[in-house]
């Protein structure tokens, strides 16, 4: 994968609030290993220092188009860049590279660049709604532009709305999908993804979890989209923000998540059952908080068994279904074992199993899997962050669907 090899990107800042979050993304790609080379417009200053950005990149900062001309450096840094990753991306500055202006730096090292474009807007809902951003985003995506959505939430001020910078972690991940992939080999391809974990609740305050943190099912998602996929993602409970550019819908339990999955499967091609859902569900739903006077010394819950998604959808007559499987295995020999088994009981074309540990698999930035087909063979091994195992994955569907 691209990004376990060290890449130049250049980090375009636009003076918006979010300007500050863009601290976090040059944070995030310099701690990846990246050489993050920072250019900033003159308005980014009004929210972030130059020394902020010169200290956290490790490398100067350029705003100036005369400086230093003789080192050609409005057309060089596009053109060595490995990608241009604009955060945040004011409504002036989308405005500019749709019309394609060059007044400063920035939107020189952009017409000269040749690598992918990644631009996370940041704006008022007024602004971000108005038609002309409308047209000059619509413009952007038409021409291949990597548009990393705005959220909903809180803007600068007391107003709430869309127009909130994507998070870091959905810049970043869009960022190295559109630079491992620059080709668009699921084009089209309509894909749903299930992320994060069910909760079964016991009583209004209680329920039976699971930590599943949603980080793999959202890098599936990001990489997915970036190559090309209609992206559709269903979230159960996650530590992180559902990822940008998809519809999502959320589903907390087991049974809203099989309808979600059930409304959607005719209208998919590829569906990833990444959420951890669980097995059972209390057989009782006690309407009222439950209380340790009537419950007694030693209580029980009776569990009743929840539906089978995966093994449900895996019986679709066109739909590809890849389940996981997380496994407590002493060993990749049995890890192998229990992966061919989950895959033909469940009759998915794929499985992905990983090794879990209390501190291992489930909830870290990291994963380590084993993807065995259904009838068995081993298809490939990954091990890394987790958006490079979602790419390595998404390259077993593309062989898989070939
Ligand atoms: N899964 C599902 N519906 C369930 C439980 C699990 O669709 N009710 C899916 C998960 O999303 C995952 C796969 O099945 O893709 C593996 O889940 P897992 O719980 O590990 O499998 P089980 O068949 O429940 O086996 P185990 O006895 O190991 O729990």
């Amino acid at each position: 994968m691209r990004e376990a090899s060290r890449l130049r990107l250049v980090v375009g800042v636009s003076g918006g609030i979010a300007a500050y979050k863009a601290v976090g993304a040059i944070r995030a790609f310099v701690l990846d290993g990246h050489d993050v080379q920072v250019v900033a417009t003159q308005a980014a200053y009004e929210f972030v220092g130059k020394s902020t950005l010169e200290a956290i990149s490790h490398n100067p900062v350029y705003d100036a188009l005369y400086d230093e001309v003789s080192q050609v450096r409005h057309v060089a840094l596009g053109q060595n860049a490995d990608a241009v990753v604009i955060a945040p991306a004011t409504a002036h500055t989308l405005a500019g590279i749709a019309a394609g202006l060059a007044p400063d730096l920035l939107g020189n090292t952009v017409l000269a660049r040749r690598g992918p474009l990644i631009v996370a807007p940041a704006m008022h809902t007024e602004m971000w709604q108005n038609a002309a951003t409308v047209h000059n985003v619509a413009v952007l995506r038409k021409r291949g532009v990597i548009v990393v959505d705005p959220a909903a939430g809180a803007l600068t001020g007391s107003d709430v709305g869309v127009g909130r910078m994507a998070e870091v972690h959905s810049i970043v991940s869009a960022t190295y999908a559109a630079v491992g992939r620059s080709e668009r080999d699921l084009d089209g391809v309509r894909v749903l993804i299930t992320g994060g974990g069910t909760r079964e609740q016991l009583d209004p305050v209680r329920f039976i979890g699971n930590s599943s943190s949603g980080r793999q099912a959202v890098a599936l998602a990001e990489a997915a989209r970036v190559r090309g996929a209609s992206v559709h993602f269903i979230s159960g409970h996650m530590d992180i923000e559902p990822p940008s550019g998809m519809e999502v819908t959320f589903a907390g339990t087991a049974a809203a998540m099989q309808s979600s999955v059930v409304d959607r499967l005719d209208e998919t091609d590829v569906l990833i059952m990444a959420a951890a859902v669980a097995d059972y569900r209390p057989a009782v739903v006690s309407e009222r908080k439950l209380k340790k006077t009537t419950l007694g010394q030693n209580p029980s819950i009776e569990l009743v068994e929840n539906p089978d998604i995966l093994a449900m959808a895996a019986r679709h007559p066109r739909c590809l279904v890849i389940g996981f499987a997380a496994e407590t295995a002493e060993d990749d020999v049995e890890l192998l074992a229990l992966a061919r088994h989950k895959a033909s009981s469940k009759g998915a074309a794929a499985i992905v199993a990983n090794r879990v540990s209390v501190d291992r698999g489930i909830g870290t930035a990291d994963n380590d899997v084993i993807i065995v087909s259904g009838d068995g063979r081993e298809l490939g091994r990954s091990s890394g962050e987790k958006l490079s195992v979602a790419q390595s994955i998404l390259d077993v569907v593309v062989e898989l669907r070939s």
